[in-house]
């Protein structure tokens, strides 16, 4: 085996977290000849090697079918930091140390002689680097791969914690976990005969956002928000999660998995537990996941026989932007052009408890919208009387406490005022809070913050087993009934508009609209 050489980290002199650097470990990315790697992964570990946060003796040991050495993998990892973080070609602390971390080992998932050799990798890693044993694996494949990735790793030993009582094993799963509850349930099977749950992270990259983070803060760290904080108060709650991208070459997956196992099924219905959920007594892993789980529960089931009035499902044709002129989703590569895959939902929901009854959720988001937004908006009920009635020109405005996920991040809050002048007229107007304004600092990315918390042990903001299986009770149903009617209740929108009319009628039957975004 040639030799291995670990990493040694700048020191963080300047660090915000002196006490947030993990033991040390060796990272395997099943997967690695991916986009995830080249797009997020090794950008997010950079970041942290450059910020002094992770631990001597670092490695990182990319596997995939494609046929890499340690030097072209190495080479393709710098090439990829360029591209996505911008730094010099010849960037010193990569080119010096970091790349020096890295292995790779070709590998089809399938043959036990790769994950003897992957041992043997790690075997020798943990003499160079001390990193007593601490694995962490990473499925970034196709999920096809999983289940026999897993049983590999089980098989071969790799899965139990080298010195146990004093190492540690884990595995980070990426999306998409399972396609409905059976494959779901039938994934969580596989993966609990070989890992215990403790050392099972379900990632889900909206719960690292800052912005996501900061809801908890912002509703349990302040005293004046969470009183307010329900049916009492507030109207409707709008969900908007909404891309200007389309489905970047992944029409295969896509086709698979459309608008709601993408994006709602994982990433909405978290913001949904996480605005919705009761204050948890601590801020520790299992209060927090069981709250958030709570509230799942809560989600009334959609009625199948008034479907239309809940669920609304869309797909692109062509359209333009900036005088460019997009396609369809049915010409796009590997897309059928018969296809009933939606790329746009809308839809309706309500929590059966004290503190939701009958308030409810509008949630929308969708591929080739206007613009990349994520907005969380909270309407609150109008003033119970309104004393400037017979003076007005116009009606007064609700107020909405909007926050902002990305891009701008931030929050505000609307509310009327006096428009200067001699007559008693009222203008709504907002008061912001601006990250980029407020703090100095640029937030870190959602894996830099994930994939540290899972060297540090914290699954906090990972999904847990009982989340991911209640968030595909509820859209298992509506899927399937998709799914029988085919083409019956698809409606089209052009690219680059806000989604079918239809969207709209869903929120305007109930007497409101979507909020311009
Ligand atoms: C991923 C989806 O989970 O999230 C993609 O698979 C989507 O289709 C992406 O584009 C959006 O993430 P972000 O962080 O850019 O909002």
């Amino acid at each position: 085996m040639s030799e291995t050489t670990v990493l040694t980290s700048p020191a963080r002199a300047e660090s915000s977290h002196p006490h947030r650097r993990p033991d040390p470990c060796t990272m395997v990315i099943f997967g690695a000849s991916g986009d995830l790697t080249e797009r997020k992964l090794i950008p997010a570990l950079y970041y942290l090697f450059r910020q002094g946060l992770l631990p001597e003796g670092f490695g990182v040991i990319g596997c995939a079918r494609t046929p890499y050495t340690n030097e072209t993998f190495r080479e393709k990892m710098r090439r990829a930091v360029v591209k996505y973080l911008n730094v010099p070609p010849d960037d010193s602390a990569f080119v010096e140390s970091f790349h020096k971390g890295i292995y790779y080992i070709t590998d089809d998932f399938g043959d036990p002689a790769a994950y003897e050799q992957l041992k043997q990798l790690l075997d020798k890693l943990d003499q160079d680097g001390g990193t007593g044993g601490n694995r962490l694996f990473y499925l970034a494949t196709p999920p096809s791969f999983f289940p026999q990735i897993v049983q590999h790793l089980g098989a071969s030993g790799l899965a139990t914690p080298k010195f146990p009582g004093k190492s540690w094993t884990r595995i980070v799963v990426e999306k998409p976990f399972g396609r409905d509850t059976e494959s779901a349930r039938e994934l969580n099977r596989i993966l609990t005969s070989v890992f215990q749950e403790e050392q099972i992270y379900r990632i889900d990259h909206y719960l690292g956002k800052e912005t996501v983070q900061n809801l908890l803060v912002f509703r349990f760290a302040n005293g004046i928000f969470e009183p307010i904080w329900n049916r009492r108060y507030i109207d409707h709650v709008q969900i908007a999660v909404a891309e200007e991208i389309g489905i970047e070459g992944r029409g295969g997956y896509y086709e698979e998995a459309g608008l709601v196992r993408d994006m709602i099924q994982n990433h909405v219905l978290s913001l949904l537990s996480l605005v919705t959920m009761e204050p948890p007594s601590t801020f520790e892993a299992t209060a927090v996941r069981d709250e958030k789980a709570k509230a799942m529960r809560a989600v009334r089931p959609f009625p199948l026989d008034r479907l239309h009035e809940y669920a609304v499902r869309g797909q692109y044709v062509e359209g333009w932007e900036n005088g460019r002129k997009l396609p369809a989703y049915r010409s796009e590569p590997n897309v059928s052009p018969q296809s009933t895959t939606e790329t746009f939902a809308a839809l309706k929901l309500y929590i059966d408890n004290w503190r939701w009854a009958d308030v409810p959720f509008y949630v929308r988001s969708g591929k080739r919208l206007p613009k990349r937004v994520s907005e969380i908006t909270i309407q609150f009920r109008r003033a119970p009387h309104l004393l400037f009635r017979g003076t007005l020109t116009r009606a007064v405005e609700p107020n909405l406490l909007s926050v902002r996920i990305q891009p701008d991040e931030g929050i505000s809050l609307r509310f009327n005022a006096k428009i200067p002048d001699t007559t008693m007229q009222i203008k709504p107007v907002d008061m912001q809070f601006r990250y980029s304004e407020a703090f100095a600092t640029s937030p870190p990315t959602a894996y830099e913050t994930l994939l540290l918390d899972c060297m540090l042990g914290d699954p906090m903001l990972f999904t847990r087993a009982d989340f991911v299986d209640l968030a595909w009770e509820l859209v298992t149903p509506l899927l399937n009934r998709w799914k029988e009617d085919g083409k019956k209740g698809l409606y089209f929108y052009e690219a680059g508009t806000w989604g079918p009319p239809e969207a709209d009628h869903l929120i305007e039957r109930d007497g409101r609209t979507w909020h311009a975004l």
